[in-house]
């Protein structure tokens, strides 16, 4: 679940009811819902995904532990959110032994609303310069695109612009064309996550439509590049049973988990009603619903032999410290366990581990993640 709230979930699927044209067969195969420009961009078959090239397997194991660097980038402008990225926490991630951070990024609201939909240069440079001093210092960087929010069909947060809905898909291409050539260089410790938490108006068929879409704009500047893919239904793990995978080996497949919803997001603003505080963590049904969705998922990994990666776990600073760290320390040994490569979120927000007035770290929380 991310920032949208459960009310507008409603919301989007009553909006999607009312933008899409009928049933899902209608957006199979063709131009989703009518959108225009999608000729020039086949989807890539999907009719037998051949399971995961040992190249992805090793890249999905070497994830291991990392961390969100998020509400930095996918503000609708770096910063809105009172976070950017200071070369400090890339420092001190690589020093604390995380392995890899995964990178939202909010191209959409920086991107032109008219073809050819040209990334800012001033902006591309910054996200760049991230990357790059991410990678040297030998971390994995998951790229991510993230709050596309008209994809969605979420209302758009204050600071975004409007573009026209007919070229949404068209234009969620592009950017992918644009990042992949942009990208296209960078050593094989970069990988691309094409879309965060799909849901609302991407439902499975259009969301499996476009990813296959997708991943084929990139193959065409990136050969082999490990591409990260996602389910519907905010990455959630019931929904990779209707996630279809294109035929492609180079890629690994995530889902988020923020089971018990109740505890992890207790005083969430975002969530409406917001959710009562006080709830602590973790009770024997409580443990039982964090574990269900890595075993679900684990489950799903081994029958269909592509890699499974925890994108997002965590819980918000609502919920009292103690619990908050049982919480973590419950997921991270239960998907090492299962041998999951794992990215909390977030490093120096609302749940983050990370305190960057203090300059410190939350020491138990980061020894829930990182200790013996
Ligand atoms: C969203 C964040 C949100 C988090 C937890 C993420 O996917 O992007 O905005 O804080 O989920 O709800």
């Amino acid at each position: 679940m991310g920032w949208f709230t459960r009310v507008l979930m409603v919301l989007a699927v009553l909006a999607m009811a009312a933008a899409c044209d009928g049933t899902d067969d209608a957006v199979v195969g063709m131009n989703p819902g009518g959108n225009t420009g999608l000729d020039a961009f086949p989807p890539m078959p999907s009719d037998n995904p051949p399971g995961a090239s040992s190249a992805a397997r090793a890249t999905a194991t070497a994830l291991a532990r990392g961390v969100n660097f998020g509400d930095m980038l996918e503000a609708p402008k770096e910063g809105d959110w009172d976070l950017t990225v200071r070369d400090e926490y890339i420092a001190v991630t690589a020093a604390a032994g995380f392995a890899s951070v995964r990178l939202p990024v909010r191209w959409s609201n920086h991107a032109a609303a008219r073809a050819p939909f040209t990334i800012e240069p001033q902006f591309f440079a910054r996200v760049e310069s991230v990357v790059d001093k991410l990678l040297a210092k030998g971390l994995y960087v998951v790229l991510d695109m993230h709050h596309y929010r008209q994809l969605d069909a979420d209302a758009l947060d204050d600071g975004e612009f409007p573009v026209d809905s007919a070229i949404l898909e068209q234009r969620f291409l592009i950017l992918w064309q644009q990042i992949a050539e942009r990208f296209r260089n960078k050593n094989d410790h970069l990988l691309f996550e094409l879309y965060n938490e799909a849901h609302g108006r991407l439902t499975p068929p259009r969301w499996n439509d476009l990813a296959a879409r997708a991943l084929n704009v990139v193959r065409k500047s990136n050969l082999s590049r490990i591409v990260v893919v996602g389910p519907t239904d905010w990455n959630s793990a019931e929904a990779l049973a209707s996630l279809r995978l294109p035929n492609d080996a180079n890629l690994i497949v995530t889902f988020h988990n923020y089971e018990p919803f109740r505890f992890t997001h207790q005083g969430a603003e975002w969530v409406s009603p917001v959710l009562p505080t006080g709830v602590t963590c973790c009770t024997a049904s409580q443990q039982a619903e964090a574990i269900a969705p890595l075993t679900m998922a684990k489950a799903w990994s081994d029958a269909r032999r592509y890699p499974i990666f925890l994108g997002e776990f965590g819980a918000y600073s609502k919920a009292d410290m103690t619990s908050r760290v049982n919480f973590t320390r419950l997921v991270r040994d239960q998907a090492e366990a299962r041998s999951i490569s794992w990215s909390y979120w977030e490093l120096a927000h609302g749940f983050g581990i990370y305190d960057p007035v203090a300059h410190l770290w939350r020491t138990p929380l980061k020894d829930a993640l990182l200790g013996n």
